[in-house]
């Protein structure tokens, strides 16, 4: 089946809802918090749909120059087939376009497949808060320059 990517509405949230409880026991976002996301000019949000289901997304936050990646999330069942990736360097092209210079994030020490991902789309680790989530967890922050014209 075909993934089809499109911005992500208020008819999803309840199904992203769904999602973040599976994803992020521990600190998932309520519906309200999406809705506030998606009321912000300042945010973009992307949707993967599959035969009518939503089965990833992911949002970018812009502030002058610099942009944060505010959440990626993809089924369990749909991981590895570069969904993430693909909505990431979305973003990332849609905000290089728009003069962010830098882009920040924040991922949990612990989570290989994200700290892998972000690397391999250019973000490096710039600094550390120890225990900064609620089961004690590092946060790494990581920051993803605008790549040269060329490179
Ligand atoms: C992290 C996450 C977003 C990756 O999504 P995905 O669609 O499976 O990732 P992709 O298929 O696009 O893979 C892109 C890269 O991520 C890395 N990666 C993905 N899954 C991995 C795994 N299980 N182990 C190691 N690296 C992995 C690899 O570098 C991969 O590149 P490659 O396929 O060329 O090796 C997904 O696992 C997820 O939703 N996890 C739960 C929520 C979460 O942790 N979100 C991030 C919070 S900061």
């Amino acid at each position: 089946m075909t993934v089809t990517y499109r911005p992500l509405r208020w008819w999803d949230l309840s199904a992203a809802r769904e999602l973040e409880r599976g994803l992020f026991p521990s600190d998932a976002w309520t519906v309200e918090q999406f809705w506030s996301e998606l009321a912000q000019p300042s945010r973009t949000y992307v949707a993967a749909v599959e035969a009518e289901r939503l089965v990833a997304y992911a949002g970018l936050s812009r502030v002058g120059t610099d942009a944060d990646i505010q959440t990626v999330a993809v089924a369990t069942d749909q991981q590895g087939r570069g969904l993430a990736r693909t909505m990431l360097q979305h973003l990332l092209e849609g905000a290089d376009a728009i003069g962010v210079t830098h882009t920040f994030l924040e991922v949990r020490a612990d989570n290989v497949p994200a700290l892998r991902l972000y690397a391999s789309l250019g973000f490096e680790e710039i600094s550390r808060r120890p225990r900064y989530y609620a089961d004690g967890s590092d946060a790494v922050i990581m920051r993803r320059p605008r790549p040269q014209a060329g490179s």
